[in-house]
């Protein structure tokens, strides 16, 4: 055993098999393909860690918007609408608005924005967790330079929040990486797999968590499935 605070999963099975959970104040990617349930899963986490530890997080979207995200969790049996330990910043419609006016977009140094947002609300309000969904989302908006040293620097921002991490990754079908620009895996402690596999019954879901520092885990893929409101992992 060893003493590092950990944020559970919630997701049953999985967190005995990684001693408890994700270490507090890791920088954790969640990758996957579309409709893997990236955001399902990341929002039951934060869900229930306040439930069980009232434990505040933010749930920084750029994707969908935050209604559109209140019926999504309501319809996955976390209603969250004035549960004020979830709170969600909604820069959906910020992103859709700049998308249409590529000279507005660069004009705005969204990295440096979206660190100097999250502090402010830090300050404000006080949270331990944060979800940023995604960072597909957030280079749309940036227009990189020097990708490389300029992800390692906005990384090097989100670890001064002194915080727990979770970053959405949207992975391209046709591609095989976990981040983008090939390096977030590197720049993270920890990264969590969702994928679809097709079989004759249809199309499975399996979670794989396939690194996270400081911590033994599990490295099997396992079928990950969502049922009376709690996602679950089943051991082959
Ligand atoms: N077992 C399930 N129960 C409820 N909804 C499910 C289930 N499996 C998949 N879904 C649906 O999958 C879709 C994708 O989930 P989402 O979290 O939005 O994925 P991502 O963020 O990876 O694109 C959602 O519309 C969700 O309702
Ligand atoms: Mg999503």
């Amino acid at each position: 055993m060893n003493d590092v605070e950990r944020i559970p999963t919630y997701v049953k099975g999985l967190d005995e098999l990684m001693e408890g959970g994700v270490p507090k104040k890791h920088i954790v990617l969640v990758c996957g393909h579309a409709g893997t349930m990236k955001s399902s899963l990341t929002y039951s986490i934060i869900y229930n860690a306040y439930k069980d530890r009232g434990i505040k997080s933010v749930y920084l979207t750029l994707e969908q918007g935050k209604d559109s995200l209140y019926t999504h969790m309501e319809k996955l049996g976390m209603p969250s609408k004035g549960v004020d330990g979830v709170a969600i910043i909604d820069l959906a419609k910020i992103r859709k608005d700049v998308a249409m006016d590529k000279a507005k977009a660069e004009k705005v140094d969204w990295l440096k924005s979206i660190i100097s947002v999250l502090k402010h609300y830090k300050e404000r309000f006080g949270f331990d967790v944060l979800v940023l969904d995604s960072l597909a989302a957030l280079y749309a908006l940036t227009t990189f330079k020097n990708p490389r040293a300029e992800l390692f620097y906005f990384f090097e921002r989100l670890r001064e929040l002194d915080i727990t991490i979770f970053l959405i990754s949207e992975i391209p079908t046709d591609r095989n990486v976990y981040g983008l620009y090939g390096i977030e895996d590197f720049l993270s402690d920890g990264i969590i797999h969702l994928k679809v596999e097709q079989t004759d019954a249809g199309a499975n879901l399996y979670l794989g968590v396939v690194k996270m520092r400081t911590t033994n885990h599990t490295r099997s893929f396992m079928p990950l499935i969502f049922e009376d409101g709690r996602f679950e992992v089943v051991q082959g």
